[in-house]
């Protein structure tokens, strides 16, 4: 078969491995291919079990694998054999030297555009799709355009801005698709050639275009506002524990004013994920770097809220308590950092599960997607840490449980049964706001939810 585009995609994570799914899907026409430097991921990406869970991906990948969607190892072929490359590397945050803890760490990305460079014997259009700092794009195109000869290099900025748990349908219909190029003259046809890959299934009017720095930055600023609506919303539910009112109640009134809007107003017990608090610190840093030392802390102020939130949830767990939790049995019920993804990266779960051990509490995980990586967040970490799939039997003969994810199951759970089993009295924080709180209360546990006034039987 003869494939109108070819189109290769570094990076088979989160990222990577969903969105050439979807293009491969919506374009059979081209033919896509995803590359990474670990083999595992590679092989678990061409097996039944993908290394990723994200509802509808399954379906996607089986309609396209070994017909226009490859995942490979070679990176030199991969390079070599495409006109398009799509990068979805890691960034995260550094972890030494200048900027550690705040700065992006582009390691990643700089070793990517010089492979891209050694192999490549044709032009090439370069597509950022990582979240990178603003500014990114100018050391990739100096690497990729050191040697002047006749092979030339377009570098592109895509960011993506599926949400995990939701992705495949944020890929399918996305508010909008940005893609930021150099304003001259081969800027504007690589442009071009990427707007003319989403047209084949996104409506034009979403696909905006924009000069490379904007696009960069917008991506940090998304994900900037979102985390500071629930860094806000969070840092009311503390006032309202205070004044007995009620989060749920003040985030609906807010919320209906439609220059408001009514999303990302959830109070919980902290955000999580691998892009708000990475994106957030990088942020950051890149203010203070440009000497916007009051942006700076502005900003900052949404991460030390997100933590303060985490702390309040531990500290009222052991003032209701009696003040000591320890060799008391305490369940989480959630361990991914949201519903509908097993993955637990920031998830405030980590924290709080490494404080209740701390306080030498015996903490039993469940989740339905998560509890692989759970093990993996806390191996090596002291204390009694079992996992449970089943949140009936994980719940027995505890002290309390704390809903940390906002999962379905979690809802419809027969609470009656599950107190019956555990040891008096027994505590329910719910960390999402999700259960039915007066039912909990009248069943005879006592209920702290976030931002609420509690209902206990003291
Ligand atoms: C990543 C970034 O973390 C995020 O900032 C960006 O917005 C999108 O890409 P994600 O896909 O969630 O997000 O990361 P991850 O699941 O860790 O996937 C990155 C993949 O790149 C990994 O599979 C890793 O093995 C691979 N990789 C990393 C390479 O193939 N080459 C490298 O040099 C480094
Ligand atoms: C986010 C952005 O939404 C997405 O556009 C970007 O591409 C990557 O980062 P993601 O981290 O996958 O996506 O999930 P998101 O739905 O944004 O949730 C992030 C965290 O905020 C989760 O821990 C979630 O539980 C929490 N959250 C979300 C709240 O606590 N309250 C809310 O109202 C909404």
């Amino acid at each position: 078969m003869i494939f109108e585009k070819k189109i290769l995609c570094i990076g088979a994570g989160y990222v990577g491995g969903p969105t050439m799914a979807m293009i491969a899907y919506k374009c059979p026409q081209y033919r896509i291919t995803v590359v990474d430097i670990n083999p595992t991921r590679i092989s678990e990406w061409n097996s039944d079990e993908l290394p990723i869970y994200e509802p509808g991906l399954d379906e996607i990948v089986r309609a396209t694998r070994g017909k226009n969607l490859f995942f490979i190892n070679n990176i030199e072929a991969g390079i070599k054999d495409n006109d398009i490359i799509f990068v979805s590397v890691n960034t995260p945050t550094k972890t030494f030297g200048v900027g550690s803890g705040m700065a992006a760490d582009l390691q990643y990305w700089e070793k990517t555009a010089r492979q891209i460079l050694q192999y490549s014997e044709s032009s090439k259009i370069v597509i950022e799709k990582s979240t990178l700092p603003v500014k990114t794009a100018l050391a990739m195109e100096n690497i990729l355009n050191y040697k002047s000869n006749s092979i030339s290099f377009d570098v592109l900025s895509n960011p993506e801005f599926l949400a995990e748990g939701t992705a495949m349908n944020d890929l399918e219909n996305p508010d909008r698709i940005l893609i930021g190029s150099r304003e001259t003259q081969s800027g504007m046809d690589a442009r071009k050639t990427l707007v003319e890959i989403y047209a084949n299934w996104v409506p034009r009017e979403k696909i905006i275009t924009s000069n490379i720095w904007s696009s960069e930055l917008s991506k940090i600023v998304s994900n900037a506002f979102l985390a500071q609506r629930i860094s806000s919303i969070n840092a009311i539910s503390a006032l309202c524990e205070k004044t007995d009112a009620d989060i749920t109640e003040v985030a609906k009134a807010v919320g209906m004013d439609s220059r408001i809007g009514s999303k990302f107003l959830n109070a919980s017990v902290g955000f999580g994920g691998s892009c708000f608090k990475k994106d957030i610190l990088n942020l950051v840093y890149l203010c203070r770097h440009y000497g916007l030392s009051e942006v700076a802390d502005y900003w900052e102020s949404v991460i030390r809220i997100n933590q303060y939130q985490q702390e309040r949830f531990i500290w009222s767990m052991l003032t209701t308590m009696f003040n000591t939790l320890a060799d008391k049995k305490i369940c989480l019920f959630g361990f991914a950092f949201k519903a509908n993804t097993g993955d637990t990266r920031e998830s405030p779960a980590i924290f709080i599960a490494r404080r209740l051990l701390e306080e030498k509490a015996e903490i039993i995980i469940t989740d339905p997607k998560a509890l692989r990586n759970a093990r993996a967040d806390l191996a090596g970490v002291e204390g009694k840490v079992s996992f449970e799939g089943d949140p009936y039997r994980a719940a027995e003969k505890c002290h309390a449980i704390a809903v940390l994810t906002e999962w379905d199951i979690y809802r419809n759970l027969d609470f009656q049964k599950i107190y019956d089993t555990m040891t008096k009295p027994a505590s329910l924080f719910d960390g999402r706001n999700i259960l039915d709180h007066k039912r909990c209360f009248d069943i005879g546990f006592n209920v702290y939810p976030i931002g609420k006034p509690p209902l206990t039987h003291f």
